[in-house]
């Protein structure tokens, strides 16, 4: 069995754990909390972080800390994991849906501009399994109608734009720690922002906006959240993070190896390459063309059989039920890319004879 992608734990999470079930240390407070927000900062070169519960959570609270609510209008690609669009949902504004990009799956910025209104406030880039949105465009765009830009970096920790990483090209970044990502924490996120007065609204909004008057009472003057993350959780954070270095490496050797074996094989696209981006490959992604001698679905059988885990790319979330109806742009290329995609086995402790056990499953059998 080759898995999609699982949770690689070999540093000093036992150790960091350890040391706060030790030291009773084990809640929303503690050193490990403060230190996995620093370093996290420090690694992303921004100066602010927050950490949250989830990647969820940090989407929501970037929206609550832009003042973005009812009645806003967010445009967000329809082609994601659902979270993005329910985090819009949550704070009562309204979810707009923009199509992507045939030749990298994410948001396509030239459709940008023809979904806004007097409504909207903000646009949520989402670089799907990886790859960044065009986001020097984006930005063109929002500046222009004086927009936030929120980006879902939640899969893309570590990716390259024009030599900046993902999550520090807008307004605020959101990561997930959620376990089948590149770092992880079993379930976390994190909010980060060179905003600094936006990084304090946001980490206030996540403990309950809570403040201590002069004889030690607490006392909350709007309704906040409880996003926090527990040390327990922070310590396996800041484990994860002393590697992630390494298994980006992993990742994209990976990935190079994947493409040099796929490369011209007739009927399947691999995800574009272009020298200005570095994608993290969170999860390695090819299309399946009609000229491929069986059909996507079918494909996913015999990987299936052989003990591969591989999965479809996500379904279009504005033809789920609880955005059908939505406001949409032409939504062609999401539906067909929908349709045709496959994630392949993407995780650190992938072997390179996998990567051709796999590779081989898909050319010949
Ligand atoms: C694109 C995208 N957005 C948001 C999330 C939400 O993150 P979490 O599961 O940590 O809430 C995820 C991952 O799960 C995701 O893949």
């Amino acid at each position: 069995m080759i898995p999609l992608c699982i949770p690689e734990i070999r540093g000093n999470e036992w150790k960091y754990i350890k040391e706060c079930l030790d030291t009773n240390w084990v809640s929303s407070v503690g050193k490990f909390v403060d230190r996995f927000e620093e370093e996290f900062a420090k690694y992303n070169e921004v100066k602010s972080a927050v950490v949250t519960m989830n990647g969820t959570a940090a989407l929501q609270l970037a929206l609550v800390a832009l003042g973005v609510g009812e009645g806003d209008e967010v445009i967000v690609p329809s082609m994601t994991f659902i979270s993005s669009v329910n985090a819009i949902k949550y704070v009562g504004a309204i979810p707009v849906f923009v199509d992507v990009d045939r030749e990298t799956f994410v948001m396509d910025v030239n459709k940008v501009e023809e979904l806004i209104t007097e409504k909207t406030k903000a646009i949520m880039p989402v670089h799907i399994y990886g790859y960044p949105v065009e986001m020097d465009e984006l930005n063109g765009i929002a500046k222009k109608y004086n927009l936030f830009v929120i980006e879902d970096a939640t899969e893309a920790l570590g990716t390259l734009y024009k030599g900046k990483l993902a999550g520090t090209l807008g307004d605020v970044g959101c990561f997930s720690f959620n376990g089948n990502k590149l770092i992880t924490t079993g379930a976390g996120g994190m909010l980060i922002t060179n905003n600094e007065e936006l990084g304090k609204k946001a980490k206030y909004l996540s403990n309950q906006t809570k403040t201590i008057t002069e004889n030690g009472a607490m006392y909350h003057e709007e309704v906040g959240y409880n996003f926090r993350m527990p040390n327990i959780l922070a310590a396996m954070g800041v484990a994860q993070l002393e590697k992630v270095d390494e298994y980006l490496e992993v990742k994209r050797r990976n990935a190079r190896l994947y493409n040099d074996l796929l490369k011209g094989v007739k009927g399947i696209t691999l995800t574009k390459e272009v020298d200005y981006v570095d994608n993290c490959y969170w999860l390695y992604s090819i299309l399946v063309e009609d000229d491929f001698r069986m059909s996507r679905d079918e494909l996913l059988n015999v990987l299936k059989e052989i003990g591969i885990q591989a999965r479809p790319f996500f379904l279009p979330v504005h033809a789920m039920k609880p955005y059908s109806g939505s406001k949409c742009g032409d939504m062609n290329v999401t539906i067909d890319v929908s349709n045709r995609g496959i994630n392949l086995p993407s995780s650190v402790s992938l072997t390179e004879e996998e990567v051709r056990i796999i590779c081989d499953v898909i050319k010949n059998k």
